[in-house]
């Protein structure tokens, strides 16, 4: 018997660190495909650490702990292998990149997402030289582009500027959704760790989100504000606290921080 699921990503045991300073303490968390948590926390507790090691970013170290994904343990994977499977972060600030319009660079990551990752064919492409890829013929990725512009409402402009350049943080964040409409995760991970977000960017995150959820994508909505979980309801919500979970319950929970603030969790954990 298998000990994972395809329809699950989960995290065991996680501790991670950057340079001598612990952060990430034994996080334990599964997200079951079609379930939406939250993650919310106070500031520094560690739900930006767990987002960037779940997608790989170098400068953490994990020290212990495995992070399960279709029968992988993806910490043995190079970033760009978790998004092929799957795995896929919207950035509170993405990077922008003069010169790349949104839909040519939409279409070099959907064509990346499609080829998708194989461990087993591991090893057989020559190394040193790019792979040979067709592509997606642009007509064709044109058409399933504006079914995603469609359902998100996104104009024919957007898409031909480029990257971030000049984009409002509405519009960055308009972009970040549209990529993961086009990506099509199976495991979504949002950090919306900012107060600088307003109404109608978080509208945008919400109305994008709840238009992608589906039995095929499990998601993570990092947050720190109730108001983000009025427009997204969580199926779980988890609190994190100096690199742990602490708390995990249903979206009364999140109703409760909002009221109280985290000290009385944190009292209880600690008298506990
Ligand atoms: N690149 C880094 N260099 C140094 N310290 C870091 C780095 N990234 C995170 N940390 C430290 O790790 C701890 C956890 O940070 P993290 O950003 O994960 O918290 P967070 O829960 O996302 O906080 P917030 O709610 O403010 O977004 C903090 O003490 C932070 O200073
Ligand atoms: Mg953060």
């Amino acid at each position: 018997m298998p000990e994972y699921s395809d329809d699950e990503l989960i995290i065991r045991d996680l501790h991670a660190r950057i340079e001598d300073k612990e952060i990430l303490r034994g996080v334990n968390l599964t997200v079951k495909k079609g379930e939406t948590h939250a993650l919310m926390g106070p500031n520094g507790s560690g739900k930006s650490t767990l987002a960037n090691v779940i997608m790989g970013n170098p400068v953490y170290q994990v020290t212990q702990g495995e992070v399960i994904f279709k029968g992988l343990n993806i910490l043995d994977l190079s970033p760009d292998k978790r998004a092929r499977l799957g795995i896929f972060l919207a950035f509170q600030y993405p990077a922008s990149v003069p010169g790349v319009t949104v839909a040519n660079f939409l279409r070099r990551a959907y064509d990346a997402r499609k080829e998708g990752y194989d461990p087993s064919k591991e090893g057989q492409q020559p190394t040193g030289e790019a792979p040979k890829r067709k592509g997606t013929p642009p007509s064709v990725f044109r058409k399933t582009l504006q079914g995603k512009m469609d359902l998100l409402k996104v104009n024919n402009e957007f898409i031909g500027r480029y990257l971030n350049d000049g984009f409002s943080g509405g519009e960055k964040k308009r972009a970040e959704i549209l990529q993961m409409a086009v990506l099509e995760p199976e495991f979504a991970i949002l950090d919306e760790t900012d107060s600088g977000l307003d109404i109608d960017a978080l509208r945008i995150v919400a109305e994008g989100v709840n238009a992608l959820r589906g039995p095929g994508m499990g998601s993570l909505v990092i947050t720190h504000y109730q108001r983000l979980l009025n427009y997204i309801t969580p199926d779980i919500v988890h609190v994190m606290f100096k690199g742990q979970i602490i708390k995990t319950g249903d979206k009364q929970l999140a109703l409760e921080l909002e009221e109280k603030g985290y000290e009385w969790l944190i009292g209880e954990k600690i008298t506990e």
